[in-house]
């Protein structure tokens, strides 16, 4: 009974779960206005087409997943405005199957694998209990799903500046999570000189998930999804949570419409994640001098701002410093990574949260990455190179982290941070 039970919950289960065979991802290149229109009127009202990276201007590459049914027509529009399409992933099912392994290896958290919501928290309240007075939890604000967001404040010295690291706010980017609670982890237990230095230098908060309600969509339900799961009064779910933080809100590179990916939300910080993570955000800028955020795909390493071309007043510290990172990241596998301002190195994107975090609680160190790859697997990067990407990322984190050590060295804190600050 029990037997036939389990079954019958791993059925349904299954049933639920959308499927994604011969559904292709075609990567094209606008080489015109014209075609540069047509691309963003497509994700405006995408139809069944999902965006995988949008359009954003002439040269740059667009990356679209189309479902078998509409690649005729795909095909049509394409041949109407002369562009071309290359296949870089032929069937997204087949990814998706082969992205984890196939039976989970024995250690229970060991980066071999893709964890869930449950299984990731469950590993916090383990650090919790393993590194008492070091580690504590902490609640950076809720979902609209009623969840909390979870995360972790390590700190070695009271009144250390510290350190946010965000994972986890594309709900689809899986190599997110995993790369962050690998860094936290190495936080606690790395023997190497270096980081014991950097641990004892700062206070750590790590939210792995700030999606959460997106992040179990894409285990449960639909792999591919990438926003919140709010519902106004519309036909399509979710903001896109990196378009919705209250500064220079929806200005450029965010939409108005609902279906899109990249919804900027009714008004700015409509999403109850974005409005409670930055109150808790605001709540700690007293000391905030770093803010490291990871998502994927790309391999970019960017900084403020996304909606004006305009520089920071710490531009050339930024890229400088963002440069010497990017060489560190390539040392062990050769992984190639562009660096500069989102606006410069990806595109046009306002109501990103490093953006809010540099322009209103002005924290000089704030970097997003946009992990491996560039776009074989996208999303679906097997779960066989989550070690690999997130020891690179680590490496460049650190010579981030050592930079603004070195900004900091041999003053009081708020002294400190008038030097740092622009
Ligand atoms: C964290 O650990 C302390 C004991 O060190 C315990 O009292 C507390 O309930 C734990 N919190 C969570 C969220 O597990
Ligand atoms: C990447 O670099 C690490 C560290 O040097 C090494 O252990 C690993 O084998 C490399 N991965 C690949 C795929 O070459
Ligand atoms: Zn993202």
């Amino acid at each position: 009974m029990l037997r036939f039970l389990c079954l019958l919950i791993l059925t349904t289960a299954f049933a639920n779960r959308a499927t994604f065979d011969n559904y292709q991802v075609h990567r094209v290149v606008p080489e015109n206005q014209e075609q540069l229109n047509i691309l963003k009127d497509l994700e405006d009202d995408p139809n069944g087409l999902s965006f995988w990276v949008g359009p954003s201007r002439i040269q740059k590459a667009v990356d679209i997943m189309i479902p078998p049914h509409m690649l005729p027509r795909f095909n049509d529009i394409l041949a109407s405005i002369n562009l071309k399409s290359e296949v870089y992933i032929g069937n997204v099912q087949h990814l998706i199957d082969t992205e984890r392994p196939k039976v989970r290896p024995t250690v229970d958290f060991g980066w071999t694998d893709y964890y869930t919501l449950d299984e990731i928290y469950a590993w916090l309240d383990f650090l919790n209990e393993t590194y008492p007075g070091v580690v504590t939890p902490i609640v950076g604000g809720e979902s609209y799903e009623g969840r909390q967001i979870h995360g972790v404040k390590v700190s070695h010295r009271a009144g250390n500046p510290s350190v946010v690291l965000e994972g986890g706010i594309h709900a689809r980017e899986w190599i997110s999570p995993a790369t962050v609670t690998y860094i936290l982890n190495k936080l606690l237990t790395s023997q190497d000189p270096v980081m014991q230095d950097l641990v004892q230098s700062f206070d750590y908060y790590v939210f792995p998930v700030v999606n959460p309600d997106g992040y179990v969509y894409t285990h449960t339900t639909d792999r591919t999804w990438r926003k919140t799961r709010s519902l106004s009064n519309n036909l399509c779910y979710g903001a896109d949570p990196n378009r919705n933080w209250d500064f220079h809100w929806k200005e450029a590179g965010a939409s108005s419409s609902p279906c899109s990916d990249s919804y900027a939300g009714e008004s700015p910080f409509s999403e109850i994640e974005t409005r409670s993570l930055g109150r808790y955000l605001d709540d700690i800028s007293d000391n905030l001098v770093g803010y490291l955020d990871f998502h994927s795909y790309s391999q970019l390493l960017m900084f403020p701002y996304g909606h004006t071309h305009e520089h920071v007043s710490n531009y050339d510290e930024l890229l400088a410093v963002g440069l010497d990172a990017a060489a560190a990241l390539a040392l062990n596998n050769g992984t190639h990574y562009d660096v500069g301002s989102i606006y410069d190195a990806i595109y046009p994107a306002s109501g990103g949260s490093i953006d809010w975090v540099r322009g209103v609680l002005d924290t000089p160190y704030t970097y997003v990455w946009e992990l491996r790859d560039t776009g074989r697997y996208g999303f679906l990067l097997p779960a066989s190179q989550i070690i690999d990407t997130a020891e690179e990322t680590l490496n460049s984190a650190v010579v981030i982290l050592q930079h603004a050590k070195g900004r900091l060295r041999g003053s009081k804190n708020n002294e400190v941070q008038d030097i740092a600050r622009p």
